[in-house]
């Protein structure tokens, strides 16, 4: 097989404002939901709120014993260039973060944008432009602000939508020249697993004040979700009218598509579709513009139907997206008899015997061929390009004189990409690869700078200690060559 992969294929990487920007409240920057989330200590996550019973309000309280290794990042606010330096040095042509909301509505609350915030990110896209990467946006990338949170629960308010338009109608005027193609809300099919930081839904239970609880009822999760869509639509109309030359896609976590029956038992498969169902229905919603009869009945049955009136579901109907981007880690398997446990990679259920795993302490099954698998199945069902803009290996680095030597990443990658050129050979629209953290971040899942992803190196530890520098590791030339040779180097034997 040869390359399938066209002309202008969009290659490069993708991150999230919260995971590397650091600068957590500089030029005017308020705290978002992640920037309370994530911190590491030795118990594991902790939420740096704290209920104030005299003003009855959340607020921020930071345990000086604890590392908020988001707060700073990997300090990109301040060292773009030099990242993006690196990324251009790979031949990268597109390059994918987010915008933080809350660096330029510090609240998500205010009228007038913060400026220096708006500044920040035209120095990035234009840095991105002149080395020749098209920027590729996430509009929310678990970054509602927090203070838009404690003040009006988030999502939950049907008022987000209009204080979300009027986020998105300053970044869409202000960078209209400048991105073309945008997306969303970053994997917002974890909703019911992550209220907070995936759906912006304050879902802390004020009586029991340690860690944050799913106290909101299916039903204010589901109107939630239904404002969500709302939003979508919205934008993916307001994103046409300003540059009718852009493109926006919706952004799901599909790891969970590949989800297997265990055995043949009908039981079984039909259990496999229901679960595969409960993820597939955002992107239903989102680029076939209907409520699928498959969560109808659920929310009926359930009695957690959303309020929703035609006059929505018609704005829903009429603006879809352009296309569907994804992420993909790796497949699950389903059975009834056992229960489904997620993390940020996706569904893990029973153990596939057929699959090896990434090293320890992770070891998320890998499984290249569900990735052709899932990019076929989304062809079939939505008929639409598809943008795979997260697919990464997380390992355990510690950098000593020599060069790291990422074997383990350089297959990982190898193997993906001959499967998504499988696919391109199905007949699925693929028009990008985007790989998840080209140069180490903090792990959304864990909060940890131990678990890294990135064909750069960053020089910082879970204990917030380091110099910050940046080495280069083997599969930085791999990449490179791929890209180059627009995928032929994948089948040279290495
Ligand atoms: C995706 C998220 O779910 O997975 C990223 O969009 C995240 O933000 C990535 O970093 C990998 O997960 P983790 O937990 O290994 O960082």
């Amino acid at each position: 097989m040869k390359s399938q992969f066209k002309d202008k294929f969009l290659w490069g990487g993708a991150v999230a404002a919260n995971q590397l920007e650091g600068a957590w409240l500089e030029d005017g920057k308020g705290p978002n939901v992640s920037d309370v989330v994530v911190g590491i200590h030795k118990d594991g996550r902790y939420p740096a709120l704290k209920w104030n019973a005299t003003t009855n309000k959340w607020e921020i309280s930071l345990d000086k014993n604890k590392v908020y290794l988001t707060h700073d990042g990997i300090d990109f606010y301040h060292r773009y260039k030099e990242d993006l330096g690196y990324m251009a040095e790979m031949g990268f042509n597109a390059f994918r973060t987010s915008i933080s909301w809350s660096r330029i509505f510090p609240t998500g609350l205010e009228d007038i944008p913060n400026e220096a915030g708006l500044k920040f990110y035209d120095d990035l896209f234009d840095e991105m432009i002149r080395l020749g990467m098209e920027p590729v946006i996430t509009l929310s990338h678990y970054e509602t602000p927090l203070q838009l949170l404690i003040e009006t629960g988030g999502w939950t308010d049907k008022g987000t939508i209009e204080r979300w338009m009027k986020y998105v109608n300053v970044v869409f005027n202000r960078y209209k020249t400048k991105v073309k193609y945008w997306m969303t809300f970053n994997e917002i099919n974890n909703i019911y697993r992550m209220p907070f930081a995936a759906g912006g839904i304050l879902d802390i239970n004020p009586i029991d004040k340690n860690e944050p609880v799913a106290n909101l009822s299916q039903k204010s999760i589901n109107q939630a979700i239904h404002y969500i869509f709302i939003a979508n639509a919205l934008t993916v109309k307001l994103c046409r009218e300003i540059n009718p030359d852009a493109k926006i896609g919706c952004m799901l976590s599909f790891s969970s598509c590949a989800t297997y029956p265990n055995t043949t038992n009908p039981i079984d498969v039909m259990g496999t579709l229901q679960y595969r169902h409960q993820n597939l229905f955002f992107s239903d919603v989102m680029s076939n513009g209907e409520y699928p009869g498959y969560m109808l009945r659920q929310w009926r049955e359930n009695d957690s139907m959303p309020e929703m009136v035609q006059e929505e579901l018609d704005i829903i109907k009429a603006y879809t997206v352009d296309h569907i981007a994804l992420s993909y880690y790796r497949s699950a398997v389903y059975s009834a008899d056992a229960s489904m446990t997620h993390d940020t990679g996706g569904a893990a259920g029973v153990k596939n015997p057929y699959l090896k795993s990434s090293p320890l302490p992770w070891a998320w099954p890998i499984d290249p061929v569900g990735l052709r698998y899932v990019l076929n199945e989304l062809t079939d069902r939505y008929h639409k390009p598809l943008f795979i803009v997260e697919n990464g290996i997380g390992l355990d680095e510690v950098q000593g004189p020599d060069m790291i030597d990422d074997q383990d990443r350089i297959q990982y990658i190898q193997d993906h990409l001959v499967q998504v050129n499988e696919a391109i050979a199905d007949g699925c629209d693929v028009i990008g690869y985007l790989y998840w953290g080209p140069i180490d971040v903090v792990s959304a899942g864990t909060g940890e700078m131990r678990k890294r992803y990135g064909f750069v190196y960053v020089d910082r530890f879970n204990d917030g200690m380091g110099t910050l520098e940046r080495r280069t590791k083997k599969s930085f030339e791999y990449y490179k060559n791929i890209i180059k040779s627009n995928g032929e180097h994948l089948f040279k034997s290495q």
